[in-house]
């Protein structure tokens, strides 16, 4: 099953065995008595140390061995003679594999900004930061299919590729084979999408859930954790063109349940990345606080690994939208005119909102429920008001909106008129309504910015830095 990896060697007992590393050189430093090379392949954020005497190799040689360089050495595993790690590599052969030309090799042992190394994506992987993430990342993934996989949910893979516009907010990219200098035109002039692939007009997906709530239908509980894609132009560091999202859709879960749920389930994922994660999140914390240095006492961040503890160990606080809405008119900043945008019922609370809420209010994540049917998807059920649904979002601090999510209306007649109100034409949606013909079922789901979570759990402050390659507006290299 291929070479040991570095993190399996790290934790070996030294007893002179042979190994064998492959990795990429981190550092390599020459004094007079050796020369040390740091090695890493990604398995951990920690480097193996190897050593060579003086002369030992070619000057040829060694020069090939730079930061960035690719090797395979061989030699002895020894007790270190040095401090700072227990084990090290006393080396009998180095093979290269790829040299890193220094003149030209972006990546240098120093400090490098997060701007740049976003224009770096293809490399940005071998440093210590994104291997990190990226650790963090898979181990988050994986938790989030244990986590349903254990509570009797089935993973459902609902298409990419769709007809219908699930959230209604037609901020979708399509998706066509014609040639768009040859459009082919109807006898009124409009184009013909009867001549395209799929005979419609298609786009890329904004949510699994209008075919999630097919599977909740006949399999109970299932969800969904697939790439979904929003051309918004929202240049922020919260919005990607191109997120993944994980969307669980139950069968009999009122929306209380549903707040359950998504409670019970980002606490669950956090704490096995606590468990799982701590070399990587330890050396995270510690970048932030170097950051936060420079930072005044009062605006420092408290250290990630305590906050990441707080969110799991703390029940979330959950009101309504009106009674948010209340705290938010007595607030000092309205009082002070302070927010940019204006308070009232009935508002689509913006993110200065939702973070005095979270951040300075009450302090701690938040689940808010009841919207304004006007401010919310179609889909949602409606409560005996007639005013409000029933919704929920979960505001994270430094975050805003991390889960959106509803108990759905089951009710054949209320969907339909909802489907007239907001204009969407029926005959596209037929087959979701047919669900509320035939045995339909009380039931509620929610979705997760998986990015937004890991943007949470890493303390990293750019949505762009937490997936390998974001899609952004103008961009999409790489
Ligand atoms: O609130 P949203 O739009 O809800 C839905 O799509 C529902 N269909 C979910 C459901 O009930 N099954 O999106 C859900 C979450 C948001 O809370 C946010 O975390 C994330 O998806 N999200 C984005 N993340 C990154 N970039 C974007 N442009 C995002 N838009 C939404
Ligand atoms: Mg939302």
């Amino acid at each position: 099953m291929g070479p040991l990896q570095i993190k399996d060697i790290l934790q070996t007992s030294p007893e002179s065995q042979s190994v064998t590393l492959k990795g990429w050189v981190r550092t390599k430093r020459e004094s007079k008595n050796a020369i040390f090379i740091a090695l890493n392949d990604g398995s951990t954020i920690h480097n193996i140390q190897a050593v060579a005497e003086p002369g030992q190799f070619s000057d040829e040689l060694l020069g090939q061995v730079t930061t960035g360089s690719c090797l395979k050495i061989e030699g002895q595993l020894i007790e270190s003679l040095g401090s700072g790690q227990a084990v090290e590599v006393k080396i009998s052969d180095i093979q290269v594999y790829g040299t890193a030309d220094p003149d030209v090799y972006p990546l240098q042992p120093k400090k490098h900004s997060l701007e740049f190394l976003r224009e770096i994506a293809h490399l940005r992987p071998r440093t210590n930061t994104f291997s990190a993430i990226l650790r963090i990342r898979h181990a988050l993934a994986f938790a989030v299919h244990k986590y349903y996989n254990d509570n009797g949910f089935f993973y459902l893979h609902t298409p990419v590729i769709t007809a219908s516009d699930a959230e209604g907010a037609g901020e979708m990219f399509r998706v066509t084979t014609l040639d768009l200098n040859k459009l082919p035109r109807t006898e009124e002039g409009a184009i013909n999408f009867k001549e395209d692939f799929f005979g419609r007009e298609a786009n890329l997906t904004v949510s699994g859930q209008l075919e999630g709530e097919l599977g909740a239908m006949a399999l109970s509980k299932i969800y969904t954790f697939g790439p979904t894609f929003r051309a918004e132009n929202s240049n922020t560091t919260r919005h990607l063109a191109e997120f993944w999202m994980i969307e669980p859709e139950m069968a009999f879960y009122e929306l209380e349940d549903n707040m359950d749920l998504a409670e019970d389930f980002v606490k669950n994922v956090i704490t096995y990345a606590l468990d799982n994660c701590k070399d990587d999140l330890n050396f995270l914390q510690n970048r932030l606080a170097e950051e936060e240095k420079n930072k005044p006492q009062n605006e420092r961040q408290i250290p990630l690994l305590e906050k990441l503890s707080f969110v799991v160990d703390n029940p979330f606080e959950r009101l309504t939208y009106t009674e948010a809405i209340d705290i938010l008119l007595k607030s000092k900043p309205h009082k002070e005119k302070k927010f940019q945008y204006p308070v009232g019922w009935g508002i689509d609370l913006s993110s200065e909102h939702e973070r005095y809420l979270v951040e300075k209010h009450f302090k701690k994540p938040v689940i808010l429920t009841n919207y304004p049917k006007e401010i919310k998807s179609f889909y949602m059920k409606l409560d005996d008001d007639g005013k409000t649904v029933r919704a929920m979002d979960v505001l994270f601090p430094g975050i805003g909106e991390i889960i959106g999510g509803s108990q759905r209306e089951e009710d054949y007649e209320k969907l339909l008129g909802r489907v007239h109100e907001v204009g969407i034409d029926p005959q596209n949606l037929w087959w979701y309504l047919e669900t509320r013909k035939f045995g339909t079922a009380p039931h509620s789901g929610f979705g997760l910015g998986f990015e937004r979570l890991v943007l949470f759990v890493t303390g990293m402050s750019n949505i762009r830095d937490v997936i390998p390659f974001p899609r952004y507006p103008k961009s999409a290299e790489f």
